[in-house]
């Protein structure tokens, strides 16, 4: 059955969405309407790829959250589908959270979500109280569980909070379903607890899979958990971060533990804990297997610290990263575009070994939508360069700036120039490494965004960019002499 809160929310996106969509990001997912957070449900189901968002349909701030739903063949284009879910029973009345998605043996699609029901006590204070619950469905409709929630507080171990217990990322595996589950424990830091059952449906509580120990933030949201390339990986979305050096930022940070998973224990032995995204706009990524054995994952292009800053003229707010592939090389996460992008690539212009001293601009290599490569070498071995700079999205007063340092070892972002609006969140630095004594950076911008990727996928760097799409001049400059490939596609969609 429809709710009517459901039904409201449909018929509003019905209604508004036809008249934003030429405003709207070329290959990146928004809400068109409204506000979105979180990937949620990022699943195989019945041949597509379906992907869900926490999200506001009425407003583009925060507020109470609904499932918003897209599905794709190739990750690059997609098809919208009417609101999921809607808070709109008693035990979610305060938001539908975030959470994930199984194709059930019988063909129905069964979705893990947190229900939110906020109390107020005597004193004012709004006390949370987060459940997981289940809604079963055909693709398009929902019927949440008579029995939810499924999972409460009455599951968790000793001194687990009722208030912070959220995102459950649901698997199957031998015949079991498991969920890893953010929660924060009696230490006041995050946790992430692995519950498993036979059905879905009936749950029990089996152990923690890895704790935070106030080492790396404080409550862990959004798990998810999975092997790739025979190790184990848990992606996990700390709040209340301090910075650690260069590899962690502070607020809502990213962070990705790999190591051995410990099957009788349950638990993960961790061997390296790295960022997922050195960039400024990265939270609470989402995977799936794909069919054809690929791991997949997407993610809230977005930092919560500059939630409350956007365009006032745009009707949406908050964007999905584009796609991508993931593996493990020598105890690393990398990651590159899903290959489907390649599909959308349109005329090449390429340049092999230009030398680069002061600011140079090349013919054809300019744009706001595109795919480009481009690789960095001394000039010659004995000239040392202490900088060099690619700018994009450039005019006459805009422009972001990636800048290299071979003396630091470390790449800068700066999008102070971007036209956003905000004195906040605009640089980033981060150490990058040689291979044969070039850096290569792999560069996709679509109308709101850049995405960068190092060394073919050592590491991946992601930036909200709000310049105004007739900025697309690229320039490229260095205070010595510098030795540049350019392979340029622009990106098309038709
Ligand atoms: C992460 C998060 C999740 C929560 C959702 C609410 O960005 O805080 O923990 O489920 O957003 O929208």
């Amino acid at each position: 059955m429809i709710s009517k809160i459901l039904q409201r929310a449909r018929d509003f996106e019905s209604k508004y969405l036809p008249y934003t969509v030429s405003e709207l990001p070329m290959f990146h997912v928004t809400g068109g309407i409204g506000w979105i957070n979180d990937p949620n449900g990022f699943a195989p189901y019945k041949g597509e790829y379906h992907l869900f968002f926490q999200y506001y349909p009425y407003d583009t701030k925060w507020g109470p959250m609904h499932w918003g739903h897209v599905k794709t063949r190739d990750f690059i284009k997609w098809e919208r589908l009417p609101t999921a879910l809607a808070p709109d029973t008693e035990y979610d009345r305060d938001g539908c959270f975030s959470g994930s998605a199984v194709e059930l043996p019988d063909g129905r699609h069964l979705l893990m979500y947190t229900g939110v029901r906020n109390t107020r006590r005597r004193n004012g204070r709004i006390e949370a109280c987060q459940t997981q619950c289940i809604a079963i469905g055909d693709g398009v409709d929902y019927e949440k569980l008579d029995a939810n929630p499924v999972i409460d507080g009455s599951f968790l171990p000793e001194g687990g909070s009722t208030e912070d217990f959220r995102d459950p990322k649901i698997w199957r595996e031998n015949d079991r379903y498991y969920a890893a589950i953010g929660n924060r424990c009696a230490d006041g830091s995050g946790t992430i607890l692995l519950f498993e059952s036979e059905d879905a449906l009936h749950w029990r509580y089996v152990s923690v899979l890895s704790a935070c120990h106030n080492q790396y933030g404080r409550m862990w949201e959004c798990p998810d958990f999975f092997p790739l390339d025979g190790k184990s990986v848990l992606l996990v979305s700390p709040q209340d971060m301090d910075a650690i050096g260069l590899e962690f930022h502070p607020g809502n940070a990213n962070v990705c533990l790999i190591g051995n998973y410990d099957r009788m224990l349950h638990h993960l032995n961790r061997e390296n804990v790295q960022a997922i995204d050195y960039g400024m706009d990265f939270y609470a990524p989402q995977t799936l297997l794909a069919e054809d054995g690929r791991r997949v994952m997407i993610a809230w292009m977005q930092n919560w610290e500059t939630s409350s800053c956007k365009l006032r003229e745009l009707p949406f707010f908050g964007q999905m990263t584009l796609p991508r592939e993931l593996s493990v090389r020598g105890g690393r996460l990398y990651q590159t575009p899903v290959r489907e992008l390649e599909n959308y690539r349109g005329v090449k212009i390429d340049y092999h070994n230009v030398l680069i001293k002061g600011e140079t601009n090349l013919r054809g290599i300019n744009g706001r939508c595109l795919d480009m490569t481009v690789t960095v070498r001394p000039g010659n071995e004995n000239s040392m360069y202490r900088w060099f700079r690619l700018y994009v999205a450039k005019d006459g007063e805009h422009f972001t700036f990636l800048r290299y340092r071979p003396d630091t070892g470390t790449l800068k972002v700066d999008r102070t120039h971007s036209g956003f609006p905000h004195d906040i969140v605009n640089v980033r630095e981060f150490p990058v490494n040689l291979k044969d004594g070039a850096l290569k950076l792999r560069v996709i911008m679509d109308r709101y965004s850049m995405e960068l990727f190092v060394n073919d996928g050592e590491q991946a760097a992601s930036f909200v960019l709000y310049t105004p799409a007739d900025a697309g001049s690229i320039s490229f400059s260095s205070d010595g002499s510098v030795l540049v490939d350019v392979e340029k596609y622009e990106l098309l969609m038709e």
